[in-house]
């Protein structure tokens, strides 16, 4: 027998169905958009080969896993030719490229304050392109471009993955909970979120887990192994998705919204658990992690008064897939954990709104 409980999240996840295929038509952006990011990055890879001439610029994010928005920016990362040899040189490249940049007329600037050095440019609109572009521009971050072939890996297992990105981050948005520079979760966050869900809640599961494939035996080390600094990290996953069985779980779009707002409004433990897509199961305790108390450090010095700034957070414990040190949570602060990420979610607004089919129409104009 159906319990009232059954059949409500039923007509619930109907009504999300509805809504995120509306939704769906109108949040890609239209290819012009793509061509003019993909135009832009050209551009910038010529000017930073006029530092250094056999440089490369490659593009990460949203623009590589096919889950932008109209609003999306680029994200790419510079590597340095062979010209540059020393750490020195190296060093000095951010702050070079900065004025380069200027100087060709972007609005350029370099962060430094940041986990790593970054440049935040912005492409003016022009009469061909009416919006303007961002772009971020960083150095030296094999891992991004990694974990970014990891969520394209998954993308290419299952259609659904890329659907539910994009509706997800269409509330998110909505809810103004995906600002990691104002409290809140950043989008790849969020695509986090999603992939433990549909990896290790769901069931029968929609993904299998790509970090604990089998290693075939011709696997070079630094197809496992990547050395940065001090630390070596384990960045082995499953590419071949070719081979991988299609799953077994035929929910529609709109059961899986249900269920993701269901499982993270009532049945994750934000206080103790720490969501780990790498691990067998999916989760870890905080305790087990030691991401228990924040950590604070002293900050830049203002007129010689020290001042200290929180530099982990564990609101919300969100553990990078090969970076397992980084908590890429860490970006919700109290407000927007509690007022926010967790509120948002907690209590159910996109779900509730969509409880008649007068609330799928509202929910586009008034959420
Ligand atoms: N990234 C990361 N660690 C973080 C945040 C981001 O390594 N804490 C990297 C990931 O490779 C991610 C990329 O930065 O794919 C871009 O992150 P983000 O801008 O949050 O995601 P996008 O998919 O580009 O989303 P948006 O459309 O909002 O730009
Ligand atoms: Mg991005």
């Amino acid at each position: 027998p159906v319990t009232h409980y059954e059949q409500f999240f039923a007509e619930q996840a109907f009504n999300l169905d509805q809504l995120a295929s509306t939704l769906l038509n109108e949040i890609a952006p239209p290819e012009s958009e793509i061509s003019f990011r993909r135009k832009l990055l050209q551009d910038l890879k010529r000017i930073c080969q006029q530092l250094s001439p056999t440089a490369k610029l490659v593009p990460f994010g949203s623009l590589v896993t096919g889950f932008a928005t109209a609003s999306s920016d680029i994200d790419c990362v510079f590597f340095p030719g062979s010209e540059v040899t020393t750490e020195d040189e190296f060093t000095e490249l951010p702050s070079l490229l900065e004025k380069k940049l200027q100087e060709e007329g972007f609005n350029a600037q370099l962060l430094t304050r940041t986990r790593v050095p970054i440049i935040k440019m912005v492409q003016k609109p022009t009469a061909e392109n009416p919006q303007e572009i961002q772009c971020d521009i960083g150095f030296r971050n094999h891992l991004a471009i990694r974990n970014t072939h990891l969520l394209l890996s998954y993308s290419e297992c299952d259609a659904r993955v890329k659907q539910m990105v994009l509706v997800i981050k269409w509330w998110a948005k909505k809810r103004h909970i995906n600002s990691p520079y104002r409290g809140t979760l950043s989008s790849y966050g969020y695509v986090l979120m999603i992939l433990h869900y549909l990896i290790n809640i769901v069931q029968p599961p929609v993904l299998p887990n790509l970090q604990l494939q089998r290693i075939p035996e011709n696997t070079s080390d630094d197809e496992i192994y990547h050395k940065q600094g001090e630390n070596i990290y384990n960045i082995w996953f499953s590419q071949d998705t070719e081979s991988i069985q299609p799953s077994l779980n035929t929910s529609t779009l709109g059961e899986l919204l249900r269920g993701f707002f269901d499982y993270y409004s009532y049945k994750f433990g934000w206080g103790q658990s720490v969501i780990s897509i790498r691990t067998e199961g999916g989760l870890l305790s905080k305790q087990d992690k030691g991401w228990t108390a924040a950590k604070s450090r002293a900050a830049n010095t203002v007129d010689g008064n020290e001042t200290w700034e929180v530099k982990d957070r564990y609101l919300f414990a969100l553990e990078d897939p090969f970076e397992t040190s980084h908590n890429v949570g860490r970006t919700c602060n109290g407000p927007g954990t509690y007022g926010g990420v967790r509120r948002g979610i907690f209590f159910d607004d996109m779900v509730k709104l969509t409880g008649s089919i007068a609330g799928v129409a509202r929910i586009r104009d008034e959420l």
